[in-house]
């Protein structure tokens, strides 16, 4: 299948719509930003509102498309450019006021099901894996990254066990042939892992999510983005992510945990603290996720989690505890190939 088709045929199901529609109103109008604009779901579902307005962003060149229809419908209240959310400052400020800034990670259903880009097992195009704007893809990874560091990768962003054995594999395999297929990785990798009984999943599944992390440096685009939201920002403003698994979960949360009274809040029953270290005045302490009904409509939901905060009135600074606890990531993502 290629780009143009999967856009045409597939359809993206926004994630959580329901429940982001009702944490930032925009009935009562405002202007939102959407960092993960994809197939425009959360764009467009705003925009039905009159008094709202959109900026959107996507690293993703095959969002475009979307975009410009939606931009033919609302010239005057929607805008969108292709970037990365790491660099949110470049095309958004803080006179702006926007009433939420929002990030649904990951992939879409359009670059998924595009066998183009090799996110899929079964894909036997270019190993790619790149989701838009990026210096590497993952036949440069798996082709010519050190031994040691990919074995770090596979363990760290893929919480695969066996990284060592694996990357020692893919490095046997590499000095014969180059891998040139999503395909042919994924059978490495199979015949690395033995598959336990009950096991459902691929067992390329966590190596393919390290692997793809990397090429997007997926973390510290995530930490970036963050910081760069909170920055725009200002008081009132909601900050909301919806993440697909644990690492991204826990940079989420430590990131609210850390710049919000969370931690500090003496009792649950007390008003949260307000104090100069801080940039939320509110914070959901626990994850939302989607009921059994959104699962079973759209299966790809079930490992959503929704958290969001509201922005205080207090100027940005930078934590060297959040920077410290995820320093690994930056070491990790800005390996050289
Ligand atoms: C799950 S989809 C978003 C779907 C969207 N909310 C909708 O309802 O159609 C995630 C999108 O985020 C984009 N994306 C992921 N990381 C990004 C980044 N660092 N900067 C900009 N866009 C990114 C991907 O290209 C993808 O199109």
């Amino acid at each position: 299948m290629n780009a143009t088709m999967s856009l045409e045929k597939i359809k993206h199901h926004p994630v959580m719509l329901d429940q982001v529609l009702s944490i930032i109103s925009p009935q009562h109008g405002g202007t939102f930003i959407d960092c993960t604009f994809g197939g425009g779901g959360y764009s467009q579902a705003i925009l039905k509102f009159p008094e709202t307005k959109v900026l959107a962003i996507d690293r993703d060149e095959i969002t475009q498309k979307n975009a410009d229809l939606l931009k033919k419908k609302f010239p005057k209240r929607f805008n969108f450019f292709q970037e990365k959310f790491s660099n949110l400052d470049k095309v958004a400020h803080q006179q702006l006021n926007p009433k939420a800034v929002i990030f649904d990670l990951g992939l879409s259903s359009f670059q998924l099901a595009d066998e183009n880009r090799g996110f899929s097992f079964e894909s036997k195009n270019f190993l790619n894996m790149e989701m838009g704007l990026n210096e590497y893809s993952a036949y440069d990874v798996i082709n010519t990254l050190d031994k040691g560091h990919l074995a770090k990768i596979i363990k760290i962003l893929g919480e695969e066990k066996d990284g060592k054995i694996i990357a020692n594999r893919i490095h046997k395999y590499r000095s014969t042939k180059p891998i040139k297929t999503s395909k042919e990785l994924a059978s490495i990798i199979n015949e690395v892992k033995r598959k336990k009984k009950n096991n459902k999943k691929n067992l390329a599944t966590k190596t393919f999510q390290a692997i793809r992390i990397f090429v997007n440096r997926e973390l510290t685009e995530l930490i970036s983005g963050l910081i760069k939201a909170a920055t725009i920002l200002s008081n009132g403003g909601i900050l909301i992510v919806v993440s697909f698994h644990s690492l991204e979960d826990q940079i989420v949360k430590n990131f609210f945990n850390l710049y919000s009274n969370l931690k500090k809040n003496p009792s649950r029953y007390l008003p949260l603290l307000e104090n100069k270290s801080s940039l939320f005045r509110f914070a959901l302490k626990k994850p939302i996720t989607p009921d059994a009904y959104e699962i079973h409509k759209n299966i790809r939901s079930r490992s959503a989690k929704l958290r969001y905060a509201i922005r205080n009135n207090n100027s940005f600074f930078n934590s060297e505890e959040f920077k410290n606890k995820f320093v690994n990531y930056y070491k990790l993502e800005e390996g050289r190939i």
